[in-house]
């Protein structure tokens, strides 16, 4: 017998004679699984390393290794699979014909699509962040003249050796097996959005969830609680799926800004912020329940009574790290007007580069206060080629206000603006019946990739609301810039009460009003002396400045350094032993390794990229045994 009740029908879900589904059962790709009984004969007809058991070995087995699977065993397991393995063929391959110096109108094609993540999410192993891949095979005027790309050969380099297309969760549960009686490095790839390219991996086995589309919606009461409105969706769902969902029932859905990200994967599985979580948290707050398939291959569901710490760890601590998810229930939220403003500015002889860094710091005097009436604004200050600073307000986001109320709660500081003489004539005020109509006029699809790295900080509450501080913040951010670095910026915050809630969200969350990010970035044809001094003096100089200011706060785990220094303390705070604890006991032999991720300081890549960054195009070998579980 179910336990929960479903309060409102027939008319809610599109046709007249579609059945009410409540968001609590299971889609029918998670009713397609394998028993746990069931599961334990498939090692024996899978086959598995037999060697492994003896010699535990210290790295995972590749491509080559006397251990590594025969054709024969692959093509096996691909039956098993009903024929969803796929070997890798890097998606720019037709670049790489037999004679390189004709550019065949398909390599055309891909080089003019390159930017398009809509185009780039279909593609099994493609991921954003190839720098870590080691930029093989790329489209020939992407490749960075440094790399091996540029003699015309295209190689798989970090790209796994196979992918399963999955479509049911018994192939998930077979593909982990198969993984784990093998000793093959396992990925896990969504949408390949993550920018520290933690869906990659060389002679990995990866599952591609992008075909887990099934989203159903329903007002819900679970064991006597009102829960109102909520969303089941797929690990394969994107951002802009769910909105349509939650806008065709009139509700809203806390989602990011990028179209194309997986709401279900990274995002939500990393903490997720939302336009809108200066009014309701993150993503991670919204998760009532989780569907998934653990290192071991059972597929279970966890909630607050149910596996209650995969379900406090799957909220915040990242994903690629604890279990594969196939689909999370998410609360939504009724239906609320939104009003959005957007402009762009130059400084210029009329506008001094002075009096630009004036009118931030009267806009940081008063990030408090937007934050706390729920407003959210990002924006990015540029360096223009001309010399000048470029500053894009690539959508501020008044949730629950009116154009007149935001009109009225900006005017001091516009006047500000104006008295320092800033230019914001090309500004636009919009007022939208509701989140997602403001979200699609207010968020231009960004660009899939550039030749770039990123570091990043919160700067909590008591370092913006203190003059002082705030004033030495300002005056760091400025450094940074006129060293070289571009911004992307956050005014938001986290409601009150949302410290509160037991998950696995990083403490330092809670308390952030401005999250900054500085990037760097590069041409193909720079040389590569010049890239690892840009990388280093990311990681080495300019993200330190930033962290003295803000000491015992972090940064956001999903938009982060590759390099961060003290990761496990800046991603998770005081909440890195409990999630290690989680790691260990449902994950103790690491089938689950990301870059950066919980216990993935066990590892270690064998080569290096510039002279510092681990390459993903690398042997994963262990440093030491876990410790045990105490
Ligand atoms: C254009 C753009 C805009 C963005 N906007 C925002 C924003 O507004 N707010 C925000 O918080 N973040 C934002 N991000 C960051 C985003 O949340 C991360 O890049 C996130 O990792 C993407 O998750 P994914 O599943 O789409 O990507 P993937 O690269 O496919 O996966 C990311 C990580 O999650 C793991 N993973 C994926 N699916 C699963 C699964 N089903 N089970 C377990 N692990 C899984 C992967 O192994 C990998 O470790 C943005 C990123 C981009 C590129
Ligand atoms: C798996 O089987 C399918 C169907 O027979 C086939 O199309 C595909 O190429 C096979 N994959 C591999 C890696 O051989
Ligand atoms: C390779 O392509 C170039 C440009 O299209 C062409 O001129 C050349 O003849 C081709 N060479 C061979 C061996 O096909
Ligand atoms: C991007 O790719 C998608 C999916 O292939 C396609 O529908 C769209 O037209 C492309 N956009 C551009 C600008 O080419
Ligand atoms: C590319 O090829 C040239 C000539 O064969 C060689 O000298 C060079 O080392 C190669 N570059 C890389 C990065 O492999
Ligand atoms: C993945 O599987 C789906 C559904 O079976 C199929 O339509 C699609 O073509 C497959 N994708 C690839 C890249 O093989
Ligand atoms: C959503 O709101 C519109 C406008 O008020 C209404 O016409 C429509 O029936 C509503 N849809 C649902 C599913 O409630
Ligand atoms: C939690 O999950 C278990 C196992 O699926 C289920 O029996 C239980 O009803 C769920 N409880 C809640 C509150 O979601
Ligand atoms: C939105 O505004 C209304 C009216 O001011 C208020 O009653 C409601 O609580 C607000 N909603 C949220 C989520 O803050
Ligand atoms: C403000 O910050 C300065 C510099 O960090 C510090 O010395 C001072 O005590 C702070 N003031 C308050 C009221 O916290
Ligand atoms: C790195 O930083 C140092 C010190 O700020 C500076 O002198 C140097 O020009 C920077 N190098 C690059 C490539 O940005």
């Amino acid at each position: 017998m179910r336990s929960y009740h479903i309060l409102s029908i027939v008319s809610l879900l599109s046709g007249p004679t579609a059945r009410a589904t409540s968001v609590f059962d299971l889609f029918d790709f998670e009713k397609n699984h394998i028993s746990d009984e069931a599961l334990d004969s498939f090692v024996s007809t899978a086959g598995s390393c037999l060697t492994c058991a003896r010699r535990a070995p210290r790295c995972k087995t590749y491509p080559g290794d006397p251990d590594w699977p025969s054709d024969l065993t692959w093509k096996t397991f691909n039956t098993s699979l009903s024929g969803a393995l796929i070997a890798t063929i890097p998606e720019a391959a037709p670049c790489y014909g037999s004679n390189v110096s004709a550019i065949s109108p398909e390599c055309q094609f891909l080089t003019s699509s390159w930017d398009n993540s809509s185009f780039r999410v279909e593609d099994p192993t493609s991921i954003r962040a190839t720098l870590y891949q080691g930029q093989t095979c790329l489209p020939p005027s992407f490749a960075p003249s440094f790399l091996p790309t540029s003699n015309g050969s295209c190689t798989l380099g970090g790209y796994p050796s196979y992918t399963v297309n999955v479509t049911s969760v018994a192939q998930i549960q077979l593909a982990v097996r198969f993984a784990k009686a093998h000793n093959i490095r396992f990925v896990i790839k969504n949408t390949g959005h993550d920018f520290l390219g933690k869906s990659t991996g060389m002679g990995a086995l990866s599952v591609w969830t992008h075909r887990l589309k099934e989203k159903t919606f329903n007002f819900e009461r679970y064991d006597g609680e009102e829960i109102g409105p909520a969303l089941r969706l797929g690990a394969g769902v994107h951002v802009f799926e769910a909105y349509e969902l939650a806008q065709r029932h009139n509700v809203t859905v806390i989602g990011g800004e990028g179209k194309t990200v997986g709401i279900v994967g990274g995002y939500t599985q990393g903490g997720g912020h939302s336009p809108l979580s200066s009014l309701y948290g993150l993503s991670a707050d919204q998760v009532l329940s989780i569907s998934l398939v653990t290192a071991s291959g059972r597929f279970l569901t966890a909630n607050r009574t149910s596996h209650a710490d995969l379900f406090w760890a799957l909220r915040g601590g990242g994903g690629g790290t604890f279990a594969v998810v196939t689909s999370m229930v998410l609360k939504a939220h009724p239906q609320i007007k939104v009003t959005t403003m957007r402009y762009s500015i130059k400084t210029s002889p009329t506008f001094s580069q002075e009096n630009f860094w004036k009118a931030m710091a009267a806009y940081l005097d008063r990030f408090e206060e937007f934050a706390d009436k729920g407003y959210y604004s990002y924006f990015r200050i540029t360096h223009s080629s001309d010399g000048e600073i470029g500053h894009e307000m690539a959508s501020w986001v008044a949730p629950n206000t009116s154009i007149s109320e935001f009109r009225m709660s900006i005017a001091p500081l516009l006047s500000e603006w104006q008295a320092l003489g800033m230019p914001i004539e090309t500004f636009t005020i919009t007022e939208y019946d509701d989140f997602a109509s403001a979200w699609a006029a207010g968020f231009p699809q960004e660009p899939w990739t550039w030749n770039g790295r990123q570091a990043s900080r919160f700067f909590p509450r008591s370092v913006v609301a203190n003059a002082t501080s705030r004033a030495a913040s300002l005056a760091a951010i400025r450094a940074v810039f006129d060293a070289g670095a571009f911004f992307i910026m956050f005014n938001m915050r986290n409601p009150p009460g949302a410290a509160a809630i037991d998950n696995a969200v990083l403490p330092a969350w809670r308390d952030v009003l401005l999250f900054a990010i500085m990037v760097v970035t590069w041409k193909e044809t720079t040389p590569a002396p010049q890239v690892e001094a840009l990388s280093r003096n990311l990681t080495e100089v300019w993200n330190p400045m930033w962290r003295a200011l803000t000491p015992g706060s972090g940064t956001y785990l999903s938009e982060a350094d590759y390099l961060e220094p003290g990761w496990q303390e800046s991603f998770h705070g005081d909440k890195y032993g409990r999630l290690l604890r989680v790691k260990e006991k449902w994950d103790r032999e690491g089938l689950f390794w990301s870059h950066r991720a919980v216990g993935s300081e066990a590892w270690e890549e064998s080569e290096v990229l510039l002279g510092h960054l681990p390459s993903q195009n690398s042997r994963l070998c262990k440093r030491w045994e876990p410790t045990s579980i105490s």
